[in-house]
């Protein structure tokens, strides 16, 4: 586990933003699954302001580690976002987007994205392997669509389950754990004071912190990198500085 602190969000994405841009460089396809959430959003915006023509968007491909089950023109929509703020200001081709279905209803979206990881991805005892996971966290501990709450689909056997967020009943399709934990790299980004504390439980797995998903992530492949503010990293021992 590598912790990268930054001073704020803005150079948290500007510093995730070089570093995904040195991976794509490689010219080989490069399969990312993405992550909605607020520091993404910023990072997109790096990525189109100062990427866009700095990479060979045509060799990646983009997924989602979660999509809430709303149609792509909603509000709520993930791939709404990134829409928004990434693909509608840099040559990707349409074909290389493979979002989730969130009109259909959620079981459907959810078999089909699966479906769709299983033959679009290389796998890994049998399980699909993305290149990265973008993940953030949630106040509660969540990443991805898994809930504190219905932490046993983090092993569900379906590589895509649906979820429903604990306030708001939203349903949502995700990735579970076998699929994150498959990745050659996760990339965590979690910004913000209000992170703090489970960014201390989570990254030190202190007592109690196994009822948090998010502790659970621990890709075989050992790579998993946090991007944190010093908001986010302010109750880790030792602070970093
Ligand atoms: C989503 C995200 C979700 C998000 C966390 C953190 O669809 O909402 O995938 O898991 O990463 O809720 O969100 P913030 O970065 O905005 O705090």
């Amino acid at each position: 586990m590598e912790l990268k602190v930054y001073s704020d969000k803005h150079e948290v994405a500007e510093q995730f933003s070089a570093y995904l841009v040195d991976k794509l460089g490689t010219g080989k396809t490069f399969h990312v699954a993405l992550s909605g959430g607020s520091t993404p959003k910023i990072v997109f915006d790096v990525l189109a302001e100062n990427f866009s023509d700095k990479v060979d968007w045509s060799k990646v491909h983009f997924y989602w580690g979660d999509e809430r089950c709303v149609p792509p023109t909603d509000d709520e929509s993930n791939y709404k976002m990134t829409v928004g703020h990434l693909f509608s200001k840099i040559e990707v081709p349409k074909e290389n987007i493979h979002r989730v279905l969130g009109e259909k209803d959620p079981e459907t979206g959810a078999m089909r994205y699966a479906n769709l990881l299983e033959i679009n991805l290389d796998r890994v005892e049998d399980v699909p392997q993305f290149d990265l996971v973008i993940l953030g966290m949630g106040d509660d501990g969540h990443t991805a669509s898994i809930f504190p709450h219905q932490i046993d689909l983090w092993n569900a056997e379906d590589h895509c389950v649906v979820a429903t967020h604990p306030e708001s009943g939203q349903k949502r399709v995700s990735i579970n754990g076998k699929v994150i934990n498959s990745a050659k790299e996760v990339a965590f980004l979690v910004t913000g004071a209000s992170k703090a504390e489970k960014v201390k439980a989570v990254v030190e797995k202190t007592e109690g912190s196994e009822v948090y998903p998010a502790t659970l992530v621990d890709p075989k492949s050992g790579n998993l990198v946090w991007f944190l503010d010093k908001d986010a990293a302010a109750d880790l021992n030792p602070s970093p500085s």
